[in-house]
């Protein structure tokens, strides 16, 4: 009986989901359906963001690679194969982490969101949790990869969150953060907003509509209360995720990816842009170009970036 009992224990919690420690239980209802409003947008194939352009996520992507491979297999290549376990903050509907799984870079996932209404996946490889990440207790030493993928801004308890994901990682793991790390409650310098009314100034008027037929001339600087009514979340801290993570991490890997023009350029006008166009194209490589030299000739800074990190420096470093 007892051998009976042990070998169907052995059995069953090799298909037991990955589960993490509770979160206490949270209510930001306005915070979530705007969330759960924009995946709806953007399932129907609405561009909302600059990043929802292939080429200019195509320019994103490759500021981001790392050894040539792009962050995600590096990792994997690290470890030697997929992560037993992989983690993701503010993992939304579940998307990368379902691809991560089918590109097998991870074997099991779990994703830590604010309600259960933001995930959408029910592979059983992956599992969610309904929490505040700013409160999350992770179990220690159990992931092989804890990442990030434009929410961690949203977060405030940056000190509190990473002391946990570096106590969760195993001693092989990464952190990994592809973020907004720019002006935080998005308060833009007077230096960017003055290179994008110039470059807006140079583009042709049918690429500068909003859909409401409104002509851009400007990207304007909204005040934190009005950035708070959109997200009350919105970059609460972001100026502060870089030195947190150097104050956290044994960092890896460090690169600039711009965004600082780009993101606020295409706001509400990159519906315009066509993909393959040879014109088009040669715009938007232009203006990545421009934002490009303004920030590795320090006039800009750079606000987003990618960070990898580890809990222990590597041996004889
Ligand atoms: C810009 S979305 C990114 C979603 C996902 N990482 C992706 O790339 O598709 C930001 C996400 O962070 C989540 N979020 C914001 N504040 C949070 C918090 N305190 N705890 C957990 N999730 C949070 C939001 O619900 C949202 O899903």
């Amino acid at each position: 009986m007892g051998t009976l009992s042990t070998t169907l224990s052995k059995l069953l919690s090799k298909f037991r989901r990955p589960v993490a420690a509770a979160e206490p239980a949270l209510s930001k209802p306005a915070e979530v359906a705007h969330w759960n409003e924009i995946d709806r947008r953007t399932r129907l194939g609405e561009r909302i963001f600059w990043l929802n352009h292939p080429r200019i996520f195509n320019h994103y992507t490759r500021k981001s690679l790392v050894d040539g491979l792009t962050w995600y297999e590096w990792v994997a290549r690290q470890l030697g194969g997929p992560a037993e376990i992989a983690l993701e903050l503010g993992c939304g509907s579940g998307a990368v982490l379902d691809k991560f799984l089918r590109g097998g870079i991870i074997k099991t996932g779990v994703g830590i969101d604010l309600d259960a209404s933001r995930f959408t996946n029910d592979d059983r490889r992956l599992s969610f949790r309904a929490g505040d990440v700013n409160h999350a207790k992770l179990e220690p030493n159990r992931y092989d990869l804890i990442y990030a993928v434009q929410s961690f801004h949203h977060f405030e308890e940056l000190d509190a969150i990473m002391e946990q994901v570096r106590n969760a990682l195993t001693d092989r793991g990464f952190f990994v953060m592809n973020e907004f790390v720019g002006p935080r409650r998005f308060q833009w310098t007077d230096g960017q907003l003055a290179v994008i009314a110039q470059l807006l100034g140079l583009m042709p008027k049918h690429l500068r509509m909003y859909a409401s037929g409104v002509e851009k001339r400007e990207e304007g600087r909204s005040t934190p209360e009005e950035v708070m009514r959109v997200s009350e979340s919105e970059a609460v801290r972001s100026d502060e995720i870089v030195p947190a993570f150097y104050r956290h991490f044994n960092v890896v890997h460090h690169r600039k990816l711009g965004g600082t023009i780009q993101h606020l350029l295409y706001s509400g006008i990159v519906h315009n842009f066509p993909d393959d166009d040879p014109e088009i194209d040669h715009m938007i490589d232009c203006i990545d170009g421009i934002e490009t030299t303004l920030i590795d000739g320090g006039v800009l800074e750079s606000d987003f970036a990618i960070l990898i990190g580890t809990k222990h420096k590597p041996a004889g470093a």
